[in-house]
This record gives structure tokens, sequence and C-alpha cells, in this order.
């Protein structure tokens, strides 16, 4: 890549190409706990590269406004969440859910000054467990999301996210980049409860050379890769990828399918948000168990959803266990054996540098239809992809299909979400 295309890729704060595309989505930015009730304590947000401050009012009305006091810039973390609205603690000027503010206690009231005072503010919608965000213009808002994991009753599904300190291209990467779980996840797929015991894990370990076939979709790709089943059949593993970061893993046997969110929170870091759900039946107590301890591709984190396992102490690497292969890198854990290597990257990965092979080719595709995208947004305004509910009603897949037939038309129906209908799965 051109230093001048990677650069347009990575950058995400306002007035960037990249930074206006991801504008025009709602996007995951709290989970619906974080805010638990009226009154409660102010969370801080930060997201393409903005820093707000989020809160729930005496009324129960969600409010995400900019995390600085408009009179001489304290952050609004600290403020008193109280009577409808966020107080600063230090002059007491106070703000409602739209920035507005209402009260400057040292001026008279008769004066009208708070009404000249207005911070920025976004609206947030809840669905699915989840707080969304939409920070583009108010005319070009999109309806609701409609992701199949937010939509099923809350005990078919589970939410988690981590803060992974780097850009969030490279990290989105990493999940349309289904080559490298033959290799780096080789040692949890026979063992991580929501991956262990399925068919399909045999035909992953068995083929290290996999074949990928990438399709367009409505709001982005399906990327499939084939392995070598048997009797000539192919065994594909089929994740979608929808503009501009939402990413499916395939399922395996009748375990929960997953998949993430890759929000820039900077250039430099990104919220990976990583959700579990089964569109037929209630997670069981084992299942959510796992998910909370860490299993599959969720991480134990501390407070501030930084993970235990971080750059700081290697991620507690295990130089017996890889060499054991035990585990392939070392590092325990399927979300931290990806982000260990994504934030070893440096912050931004330099793409000037790298050298692509064939089974690169859904980052390849996925990479042009974003520039494509943000540059058409930036020239003529044409509204990206993704947006529409139809585009967001996509599934993973995993199927064996005879060889010889496109996976597009093998899969049929089974990419689809389908209220009622269990997920197409080996
Ligand atoms: S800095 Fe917030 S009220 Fe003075
Ligand atoms: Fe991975």
């Amino acid at each position: 890549m051109k230093a001048e295309q990677n650069e347009l890729l990575v950058r995400t704060g306002p007035g960037t190409p990249m930074g206006e595309l991801f504008r025009r989505y709602w996007m995951p930015v709290l989970l619906s706990w974080e805010l638990p009730g009226p009154d409660c304590p102010p969370v801080r947000v930060k997201c393409l590269g903005e820093r707000l401050v989020a809160f729930r009012d005496s009324n129960g009305r969600l409010g995400l406004i900019d995390e600085f006091c408009a009179h001489r810039g304290v952050s609004l973390w600290f403020g008193r969440n109280e009577e409808c609205g966020l107080r600063c603690p230090y002059h007491g000027w106070k703000y409602d859910v739209t920035g507005q503010c209402v009260e400057v206690p040292s001026e008279p009231a008769e004066s009208g000054f708070c009404h000249k005072i207005k911070l920025k503010s976004y609206p947030l919608a809840e669905r699915g467990g989840v707080i969304w965000v939409y920070m583009g213009p108010a005319d070009h808002q999109p309806p609701l999301p409609e992701w199949e994991f937010a939509t099923v009753p809350p005990e078919r599904s589970y939410m988690s996210k981590r803060v992974q300190e780097c850009n969030w291209l490279q990290a989105m990467e990493g999940g349309i980049d289904s080559s490298h779980v033959s290799f780096l996840h080789s040692g949890a797929l026979n063992t991580d409860p929501l991956f262990k015991g399925s068919k399909g894990n045999q035909y992953n370990l068995g083929d290290k050379k996999p074949v990928f076939e990438v399709v367009e979709s409505e709001g982005g790709l399906y990327i499939g890769a084939r392995r070598n089943a048997e009797d000539g059949n192919y065994y594909w593993r089929i994740p979608p990828w929808v503009m501009p970061c939402f990413t499916m893993v395939p399922p395996r046997g009748d375990h929960p399918m997953h998949g993430h969110f890759w929000v820039p929170m900077d250039d430099e870091t990104n919220m990976a948000w990583s959700f579990d759900y089964h569109p037929v039946r209630a997670l069981s107590t084992l299942e959510r168990q796992a998910m909370e301890a860490g299993a599959g591709v969720h991480v134990r984190v501390d407070k501030g959803f930084r993970p235990l396992q971080n750059k700081v102490n290697d991620y507690l690497i295990d130089r017996a266990a890889q060499k054991s292969g035990k585990s392939f890198s070392g590092v325990e854990g399927i979300g931290m054996q990806d982000a260990s290597l994504q934030e070893s990257m440096g912050p931004i990965q330099d793409r000037t540098k790298e050298n692509l092979v064939s089974t690169d080719n859904g980052i390849i595709m996925a990479r042009h239809r974003l520039m494509k995208a943000a540059k058409d947004l930036a020239a003529k305004g044409t509204p990206p992809a993704g947006r529409d509910p139809s585009h967001q009603k996509v599934r993973s897949v995993a199927v064996v299909l005879p060889s010889g037939t496109p996976f597009k038309e093998g899969a049929g129906e089974a990419l689809k979400a389908r209220e009622g209908v269990a997920q197409t799965s080996v």
C-alpha cells in the first residue's frame, strides 16, 4: 500500500474522510450496565478521537456530551448527576442530556446567560444490552441497528468489550483473516469450552492451506475460506464483513455464534467489542460463565476494560506451552492471542512494508471498499453501505459442500439472519 492510502484508512478523527464515514453509522459505545439507572455516576467515553461523557438523567434519558465544561474546561466525569442534569463540581454549571447549559448559579437567572451555552452532544440509543451512538449529521441518521445479536431475546446473547492498544484497522483485519486460525488458535480449538468438540475443528487443523474466495455482499463482503474435507468435498468457513467494522466468526457445532465490532477510540486505540449469541436457544449457564471468565472471543479485563494480560506483563506468555505446542504462540485465550499480535505491529501498522499473499484477499478487498466508500462520501456525499438493516442481517456459516459448488450458492439462505432458524454449522 502507498503511505497515503494507509493514512486514509487509519485516521478517523473529526474531518478526516474515514472519520466522516464512521460518523454515518450507529456504533456500540457502552454496555447498558455501565449506566445502570437514573442519576448513576457518569462514564467517560472516547470515540473517533473525541472525548465525551455519558450519563443517564433523573428521568432515565441518556446523554452523551462533550467531556469538558464550557466554563473553564473541567472534566464533567467529576460531575454531580442530579435533578435532570450533570453539574460541574467546580462552579456548579449544569447541563442537560442535549448538552444545553441549564444553570449558571453565579449569574443572575434573569440574565439568561446559560441559554447561550451549549456543549456538543450526540444521540444515544439502547438495544440488545448495548448503548449505541450516532456521531454524524442529524439529517443522515440511519435506522437503528438490526444486527441479529442485538435483536434476539437477552437470554440468548452476551456482549463484552476490551480496550485494544492499536489502530482499529489492524484489529479488524484480524477478524476477516481466517487463515491464522489453523496456526495461532490451533491449541485453543480443542480446549476452549466455546470452541471445542466440533467436526469443523478437525478440518481446520487438518488443512493449513485454505483457498480464499471473496464475494461482495450488499453491506460488505463474504470471505469464504475452503479447506479439504472427506471424499473430495470442501469445508467452507464463511465470515461476513459489514462496513465499516463488523465481523463474525464462523460457527462451530452448536456453540453460540460470535463476532466483533472494532470501534476506533482514537487513531492508536480501539474498543474491541465481542458478542456471542445463539439464534434459537438461551445460552447455558456454563456458556455464560465461560464467557464471563474470558473464554472464546472474550477476555478478562479490569474496571477500565483493560485486559489483565497486556503489553506491560508481556501478555503472560508461556514459553514452555509455546515450545510443547500446547499453545501455538504461548499466549492464553483466543482474544488475547489476537490482540497481543495485533498490538505488536505497533500503534499503527506500516502497510507500505507488508507482503500480502493469496490468503489476504479478503483484507485487500475490504480496504478497497473502505477507501472507495470514504472517497465517494467526501466527493459526492454517497451514503456508505452497511447502514441499512437488510445489510446487517447476515450470518457466518461453516458448511461442507461438494467441490465445484460456489460457496455463495451452496450456503444460500444460511448467509442471512432468519428468525427462529438455527445457524448452519459443522
Ligand atoms: S469549570 Fe465547570 S463550572 Fe467552572
Ligand atoms: Fe483470531
